[in-house]
């Protein structure tokens, strides 16, 4: 079985890759084949050298919030690569494995097709305080009436089929509001969370696996979100190069990617 690791550590963020890492391959599902898809600016990332499972892609730093909101085109940019994986699953830059994890536990079964998890921040709150984006000109709006829970964005995937066809229509919505102009409330979290309305093929985990450090929620942390203060901070980390000229680009190359594509 193979499982193909998305993770993006662009910029500064290349600091939690090590211990990412290290955490995945001793607690991690063993018995998995695992291949690390790694989306970076560094020249080189620990552990490569002689890795055939570590895949190094190039990626330019493209500031806030481009970086995570431009994450699926930036997958499908080697669509080839993942779809021999039998298993997609994205991990957040600051995430670390504290305990073992199973694939019983992990894994889509019988009629799951995608995982997702909820947001340490939402699981005991009512709808109404899901901060899902309610823009109409956003094409991941959500009106009052739907849903059920508030998904994070840090931790999602699925059955490689069908997690390759959620980032596909997720990207392309993502360029349909850049056309618009408009960019969803929590980028793409916003549109993940759009496209897991009404779905009942979904693997739910609980914020076990997405806990935040030093918080105390009734869960056992499984899975622990690093605090990026400990790090130079979200404003340190994050590369804020998001002015009209910026943005500009970054759509050219959206549109120059999906020509040579075609
Ligand atoms: C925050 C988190 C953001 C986003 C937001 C949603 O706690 O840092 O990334 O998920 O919650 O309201």
């Amino acid at each position: 079985m193979k499982i193909g690791i998305l993770y993006i550590c662009t910029g500064r963020y290349s600091i939690f890759w090590k211990e990412f890492y290290l955490s995945m391959e001793k607690n991690f599902i063993y018995s998995a084949e695992k291949h690390y898809f790694v989306f970076t600016d560094s020249k080189e990332i620990d552990f490569e050298k002689n890795n055939q499972n570590i895949h190094r892609i190039y990626q330019e730093d493209l500031g806030w919030p481009d970086n995570t909101l431009l994450r699926f085109t930036m997958f499908l940019g080697i669509k080839e690569d993942l779809s021999l994986m039998d298993y997609l699953f994205f991990f957040n830059a600051n995430l670390i494995v504290l305990e073992k994890i199973s694939s019983e536990e992990f894994l889509p079964k019988n009629n799951e097709k995608l995982v997702a998890t909820l947001h340490p921040g939402f699981y005991n709150k009512k709808r109404k305080s899901f901060t899902y984006d309610r823009n109409k000109k956003s094409t991941a709006y959500i009106s009052k009436n739907e849903g059920i829970n508030y998904f994070a964005g840090g931790l999602n995937g699925g059955i490689t089929q069908a997690f390759l066809e959620a980032i596909c229509s997720m990207s392309n919505k993502i360029d349909t509001d850049t056309k618009n102009n408009v960019v969803a409330k929590w980028h793409d979290e916003s549109h993940w969370n759009r496209y897991l309305i009404g779905r009942n093929d979904i693997k739910i985990l609980t914020p076990s696996f997405l806990y935040p450090i030093n918080k105390d929620l009734p869960f056992k942390p499984i899975i622990l979100i690093r605090d990026k203060n400990n790090y130079g901070g979200h404003h340190a980390l994050r590369n804020k190069r998001n002015n009209y000229l910026n943005r500009l680009l970054v759509i050219l190359k959206i549109l120059f990617y999906k020509i040579k594509k075609k």
